[in-house]
């Protein structure tokens, strides 16, 4: 089956990951679609997200990068992905989730969603978090991968810095 896990990965935390990890071998192969949001502001740009992705997946032969913008429905039905993953942390997850999945899946009967649930140890980790906890200065080696930490602070710096 092949099947897309879309998200905004502004940066890839250390929930993402084990997601992208776990739903990989339940999958022919999973692409992770990096949505194109121009009227949203995002600290790293759609080339910048989707090359972070690239690097940190490298070690998955069955995952790939991909970008889409519009409805996901239409992304999902133009490149014959079957089912789309989304991970679910804790229960205030739950009805956003469930909605989108029900909306998506009135809009395309073919497009199933599998919601798998995050580690515990993940479950208070998120990309927004991550931007503001590094914005303030604070640690963010415990929510995602050293080499995306190294991308968030030099990002901060260069905004900082113009
Ligand atoms: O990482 P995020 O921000 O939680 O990802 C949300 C995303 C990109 C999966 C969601 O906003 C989405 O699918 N957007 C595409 C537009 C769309 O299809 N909207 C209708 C959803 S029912």
């Amino acid at each position: 089956m092949r099947a897309c896990y879309p998200g905004s990965f502004d940066p890839i935390t250390l929930g993402h990951l084990d997601i992208i990890e776990r739903a990989a071998p339940l999958c022919a192969h999973l692409t992770v679609a990096v949505i194109h949001n121009p009227s949203k502001t995002t600290l790293f740009t759609l080339a910048e997200r989707q090359e972070m992705l690239t690097q940190q997946l490298s070690h998955l032969s069955n995952v790939s990068v991909d970008h889409f913008s519009g409805l996901l429905v239409d992304y999902v039905a133009q490149k014959e992905i079957r089912a789309v993953v989304r991970g679910l942390r804790d229960s205030s997850d739950a009805p956003i989730e469930l909605q989108m999945a029900r909306l998506n899946r009135e809009m395309n009967s073919h497009c199933e969603t599998l919601l798998l649930a995050s580690a515990g140890k993940y479950s208070h980790v998120s990309s927004s978090f991550v931007r503001e906890i590094a914005r303030l200065g604070g640690p963010i080696e415990q929510l995602v991968t050293p080499r995306v930490a190294a991308l968030v602070q030099q990002k901060l710096k260069s905004k900082e810095a113009s």
